[in-house]
């Protein structure tokens, strides 16, 4: 088997001993004296291996017609570098083609910088570059160190449902799935759709959210959490919107709302010290050419207490800022982006765990608070992105849900499994969702979700 350029980088060969590695050109440079010097990338960490190649070798005409993209396999010996940066490379005993690039005018991924905008409309060759490279580790990364933190901590990964007839967040950004004939729509007396026709005998939906889900495996399992894909179709063209993301949803029975705030802080220092640990030459990357801060803020978050804030409060400290907000600030009213990052960046200059909203911007399953005009909901503002966490105690107290659900207009038989919960044994319980996307557009400084994701899906795009 071939060794992964990671391995060879870091002393897993002793010198002189015989290594194969393959993986795909970057770049390709002749020297007069009658060698090549070709960088090569597997993914398997930021930098490639620099392969010597003689013009003694048999086919050294092929290597001088290597261009990026390329994919080669080659043996040789590992050699201790000359030049500068890596330590060790590969003086090359052969290197076999695996895969011509067919015209090397039309490589989009050719060695030189492109616009992040630009590698958006090649998200099938984008991986090849350095910065999706990074991203995608990093991502990895964060993915695996999310799971570590909650097994460790006695949590169950529960596996919620994609298909669904609930709308969790009550927005009515959803997506319908359906199976009905579009050209010949059974209709009602009524003249409406009849989704008693449709595959599941009524309308169904992409979930938004596996919270109300893992509510029930919460009222059992005690500790648990979902991470997986959800779907919104809010027509938000922004850099942290995506129809398509991934969240990260841990429920806690017999836990109020300050538990789950300390757990989120808790999992986000976790996470970031993961990354700085693990992935330290891709975030030496995003700190050189992304954000300069990148690293120095993780550190700083890692290190320091979250503030905890009221609404209450956070709408005088907007108010007396003397700013010019686009969307004006009042008691009451839902915090804007501008808002979030004004508060993170400018006030705090740190990530801020928000609490207790005005009950009317909330989700109708949050608890409210004895003032009756707000609830037990906290949101994690992070700067240079704003909410990255949404979260809340879950009103267990049946008739105080039920007024609630009459006061928002919602038909109670549609709850009826969820208010079971408040039926049998009934515990105060709590939980968060981290949105997986700006976790990892904070972490790496890159400036949109789009690309943080592989295949970003957004309003009109849901090409490859
Ligand atoms: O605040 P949200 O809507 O909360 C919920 O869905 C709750 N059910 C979570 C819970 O308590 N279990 O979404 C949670 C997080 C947000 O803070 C944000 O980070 C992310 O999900 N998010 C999005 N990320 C990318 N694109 C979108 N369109 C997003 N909408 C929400
Ligand atoms: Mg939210």
């Amino acid at each position: 088997t071939h060794a992964p350029v990671v391995d060879v980088l870091k002393g897993k060969y002793a010198v002189g001993e015989q290594v194969t590695v393959k993986g795909w050109v970057r770049t390709r440079r002749d020297s007069k004296a009658g060698l090549s010097f070709v960088a090569l990338h597997d993914g398997s960490c930021f930098d490639p291996v620099q392969v010597i190649a003689l013009n003694s070798l048999s086919n050294y005409q092929d290597i001088q017609r290597l261009t990026a993209g390329c994919a080669i396999s080659v043996v040789g010996s590992v050699k201790e570098s000359k030049g500068q940066g890596q330590a060790l490379e590969i003086e090359a005993e052969s290197v076999e083609v695996v895969g011509w690039v067919e015209n090397p005018d039309t490589y989009p991924m050719a060695a030189k910088r492109h616009s992040i905008e630009f590698l958006r409309e090649y998200a099938h060759l984008r991986p090849r570059t350095n910065v999706i490279g990074a991203v995608t580790r990093v991502r990895n990364c964060l993915s695996q160190a999310i799971h570590r933190f909650f097994h460790e901590r006695g949590y169950y990964w529960i596996s919620t449902p994609i298909l669904t007839a609930s709308d969790t967040e009550g927005a009515g950004e959803m997506f319908r799935v359906s199976t009905l004939d579009m050209m010949n729509i059974p209709r009602t007396d009524k003249g409406e759709v009849d989704y008693s026709k449709d595959f599941f005998g009524k309308e169904t939906y992409l979930t938004v959210s596996g919270q109300l889900n893992v509510e029930t495996y919460c009222n059992a399992m005690s500790k648990v959490y979902t991470f997986g894909p959800t779907f919104r179709a809010e027509n938000s063209n922004t850099s942290r919107h995506l129809a398509e993301f991934w969240m990260i949803e841990p429920e806690v029975a017999f836990a109020d709302l300050s538990d789950v705030a300390q757990l989120a802080e808790d999992m986000l220092k976790y996470v970031c010290k993961a990354v700085l640990d693990e992935r330290a030459d891709d975030m030496a990357f995003f700190a050189q050419r992304i954000n300069k801060d990148v690293i120095d803020r993780l550190e700083k978050l890692i290190h320091s207490d979250f503030v905890r804030m009221d609404y209450t409060d956070a709408i005088e400290i907007l108010k007396a800022s003397g700013k010019q907000f686009e969307f004006p600030v009042d008691w009451g009213v839902d915090l804007s982006s501008e808002h979030e990052r004004y508060l993170a960046e400018e006030h705090v200059g740190a990530p801020i765990i928000m609490q207790n909203y005005p009950k009317d911007i909330k989700a109708f399953y949050m608890r409210l608070n004895d003032d009756g005009k707000t609830v037990a909901a906290m949101d994690i503002l992070a700067p240079g992105i704003g909410e990255i966490i949404g979260g809340s105690q879950r009103e267990e107290r049946l008739d105080v849900f039920d007024e609630r659900l009459e006061a928002m207009g919602l038909d109670k038989e549609d709850y009826n499994w969820y208010r079971d919960l408040r039926r049998y044994g009934t515990v105060p319980h709590s939980g968060f969702g981290l949105g997986f996307e700006r976790l990892v557009a904070y972490v790496t400084g890159m400036q949109n979700v789009r690309d943080v994701i592989p295949f970003p899906r957004t309003p009109g795009n849901a090409s490859f």
